[in-house]
């Protein structure tokens, strides 16, 4: 499998910045072809990032989606306005379970909606310093996937990131090791719930990933690639991650 480097730029860049970035790297990404970049720009920057990323390697991602279809929900975005821009679309981040209050059931409606309509879901999960000081980290990623996943009958498009909540813009990443043990612990988990095809489903580590430990995370056996927050915003540091990703 290729490794999958995915851009989350959060609450940043504007419409002319997320253009200057793209056509900057365009260029050094064209002759990488053995990972597949995706940027995750603000709902702002879609439309015309996607004019400009046609017919080149990379590929877009929305940070969020609400899961009804349309109607009167002042300020949300529905499935079918980003279904024409992009192809992937962020489920469940630490970000948005804690300051948006995000729960697994509203996380569950999402994945269906994001899978329902053929577009590839990113499940973020991972645990908090207490519970891995406590030592549940397994139990609360085995409730997040357990619930996440509830009623969800294909998994065919389904991407997982393991991202620890201590480590996402600390600049203290997990170390391999504990990345690649957690990732096993959710393919096996993911085995448990709907069997075999866990083998196939990607799953990423995301938290202070650079591209100075990139290789460390994608050389696991368990870790296809990475979700990136600040190391992603520069468009010299995400070439120079894409290329370190090559395995
Ligand atoms: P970070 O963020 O790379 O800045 O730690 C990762 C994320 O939140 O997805």
């Amino acid at each position: 499998m290729n490794p999958l480097i995915i851009a989350n730029w959060k609450m940043n860049k504007s419409v002319s910045e997320s253009l200057s970035f793209v056509n900057q790297i365009i260029d050094p990404l064209s002759k990488i072809n053995s990972v597949k970049p995706v940027i995750c720009p603000p709902f702002t920057s879609l439309s015309e990032l996607s004019k400009v990323i046609s017919g080149t390697n990379i590929e877009l991602g929305a940070q969020n989606v609400y899961f009804e279809v349309d109607g009167a929900y002042t300020g949300e975005i529905s499935i079918s306005m980003i279904k024409e821009l992009c192809s992937y679309v962020i489920v469940g981040h630490s970000e948005r379970r804690t300051y948006f209050k995000e729960n697994d059931l509203a996380i569950n409606m999402k994945l269906q909606s994001v899978i329902n309509n053929g577009l590839n879901p990113i499940l973020c999960v991972g645990e908090s310093i207490e519970s891995r000081t406590k030592g549940t980290a397994d139990q609360v990623i085995g409730q997040q996937l357990t619930k996440g996943l509830e009623n969800i009958t294909s998994l065919d498009r389904l991407i997982i990131a393991y991202e620890p909540i201590w480590a996402i813009g600390t600049g203290q990443s997990a170390s391999s090791e504990i990345a690649q043990e957690m990732s096993l612990t959710i393919r096996n988990k993911i085995n448990d719930l709907h069997g075999i095809i866990s083998k196939k489903i990607p799953i990423l580590y995301g938290g202070s990933v650079k591209s100075e430990n990139i290789k460390d995370f994608v050389a696991q056996n368990d870790i296809n690639g990475a979700l990136v927050g600040s190391a992603s915003l520069d468009p010299k540091s995400f070439v120079s991650l894409v290329s370190e990703s090559q395995i």
